[in-house]
């Protein structure tokens, strides 16, 4: 009890979010009705029943058709808005933002409706809530190395306004080395960068985004605990990994949080941080991410701290300080 009154009220980071999966059912509903859509679903409740997935795959089916309610700059900007209104109501004072503008280019939306919306209420968050947050760009990687390419390119004028490059979506089959090109390109251009890895793939995907893609940080990386010599690596190496304790229940197959490999993280020397990935799906924001594991796993404050200390060092504005400093 007292650990949850520390946790909740501690000023935090999010660094693994995706935009998108912030959007709770009673917004989708209000966008449908806004832009004459209509949803497979007759109330929210019937929503919340659909959110029962096997894998990452099921998840990704309903989370493409869920963003299918977002049409126009002010959909984006309510989406982001929102999101904001309820982290700072749990104390995040930063936040690194994904947004999967194939998601919505695909779908006949301007990736400039897409980013003036989304950065419109991140400017807003600095001003009346004090979040400072980061734009990270993620590429489909079950879409094509040209599609990803086209989506670099449109991303350049707007360089200002996004910070990194990931990569997301359907990760078995679609490898990191697939992106290696574009990666290089977006690192050229000088965007940082991150991938999912390891969440539902090998740990070979984990050394491919380590080696091809020469990441700043990994995204999940719960598999490469399944290789010793990747382990010591990634310590070595000071590898943040950001770990979303909900959507691996939901996802990856952790079926009792007293099995979930965040505490283990900590104790083997991993940067380990923590996460909402897509909060509206998975049942919930930061503070319910600690919730799920922090008495499941035996953790004290000083793992909470850890993930506090973690989440600041291994944002990208700490790393781009780092960058300058050299
Ligand atoms: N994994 C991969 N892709 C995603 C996810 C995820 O958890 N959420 C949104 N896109
Ligand atoms: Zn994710």
């Amino acid at each position: 009890q007292d650990l949850k009154a520390f946790y909740t009220g501690m000023p935090k980071t999010e660094l693994h979010m995706h935009i998108e999966g912030s959007l709770e059912p009673e917004l989708m509903f209000e966008l449908a009705a806004r832009n004459n859509i209509k949803l497979p679903f007759a109330t929210v409740e019937d929503v919340r029943k659909a959110y029962d997935f096997s894998n990452l795959q099921d998840f990704l089916d309903i989370y493409y058709q869920g963003m299918g309610v977002l049409i126009t700059e002010q959909d984006f900007y309510d989406l982001t808005w929102a999101y904001l209104t309820k982290i700072h109501g749990q104390n995040v004072v930063h936040t690194e933002i994904f947004f999967d503008p194939q998601g919505h280019t695909d779908r006949g939306v301007s990736f400039e409706t897409v980013i003036t919306g989304i950065s419109r209420a991140l400017e807003e968050g600095l001003e009346t809530y004090g979040i400072s947050s980061r734009l990270i760009m993620c590429f489909l990687r079950h879409l094509s190395e040209d599609a990803a390419f086209a989506t670099l390119e449109q991303a350049l004028s707007h360089k200002d306004k996004i910070t990194g490059v990931g990569l997301d979506s359907s990760e078995q089959g679609h490898p990191p080395s697939k992106f290696e090109r574009v990666f290089a390109a977006a690192k050229e251009a000088g965007f940082l960068a991150v991938a999912h890895a390891g969440e539902e793939g090998p740990p070979d995907y984990v050394y491919e985004a380590l080696d091809l893609l020469k990441i700043d940080r990994l995204d999940h990386g719960n598999r490469a605990l399944e290789d010793d010599a990747l382990v010591q690596r990634l310590i070595t190496e000071n590898m943040a990994l950001t770990v979303c304790p909900l959507s691996n229940y939901h996802l990856a197959g952790v079926s009792d949080m007293r099995q979930h490999p965040l505490r283990k993280m900590l104790d083997l020397g991993l940067k380990a941080t923590l996460n909402s990935d897509d909060p509206a799906y998975f049942g919930g924001y930061m503070n319910e991410n600690f919730e799920a594991v922090v008495e499941p796993l035996g953790m004290t404050r000083e793992h909470i701290l850890a993930l506090a200390r973690n989440g600041i060092d291994a944002s990208f504005t700490s790393v781009v300080q780092k960058q300058e400093l050299q």
